[in-house]
């Protein structure tokens, strides 16, 4: 199955020249999307993760299935004042301004692995940023993973963990 087949190219999405690729359709078709998170998880498994972690909020729908299919537990990376208890946050660079994520300061222990999910790379600013807050809860991140790749931007190079990613656009 190719599954690049379920993911669409909506052009001119969020604004004129951007051609937006929409994993709506391969969430919608139950077998491709079964067949994604267990080829996700394949390239997961040998970087041998104690956790993972998912960034809000479409990084959600890949973290939560893949920690179901590896046994793992799974750790929020949300946006700014989404979790109650103790946080800690990071700001990060957009194209436009700036973000923040935030996760639970007890979220994971000291040294475990947790592997970085989100459904895509483009700039790589978010994964850089999930990367850099997992590590300052302590975490080590042995690999960082996404469904889409947007190679032509580069991304992966902002990333100083093995990335892997399952579909890639040039
Ligand atoms: C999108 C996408 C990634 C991020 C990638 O999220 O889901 O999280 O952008 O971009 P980057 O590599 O340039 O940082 P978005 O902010 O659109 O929010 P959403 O996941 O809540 O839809
Ligand atoms: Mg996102």
């Amino acid at each position: 199955m190719d599954i690049k087949d379920h993911i669409r190219g909506i052009p001119d999405f969020p604004k004129p020249g951007i051609l937006f690729y929409d994993i709506s359709t391969l969430l919608r078709h139950g077998a491709a999307w079964r067949t994604a998170m267990a080829r996700l998880a394949d390239v997961i498994r040998p970087h041998k993760p104690d956790m993972l972690a998912g960034i809000e909020s479409r990084g959600f729908l890949v973290a939560a299935p893949l920690a179901l299919e590896l046994g793992l537990g799974f750790v929020m990376l949300r946006k700014p004042r989404k979790l109650p208890g103790l946080t800690i946050g990071l700001n990060y660079a957009l194209e436009y301004g700036t973000d923040r994520i935030e996760m639970q300061a007890d979220a994971v222990q000291k040294g475990n692995r947790v592997v970085v999910l989100d459904d895509l790379l483009a700039t790589g600013g978010t994964l850089a940023a999930g990367i850099s807050l997992l590590r300052q809860a302590g975490a080590e991140v042995p690999c960082a993973a996404t469904l889409i790749e947007l190679s032509f931007l580069g991304g992966r190079k902002r990333l100083d963990v093995p990335f892997e990613s399952l579909v890639q656009y040039d």
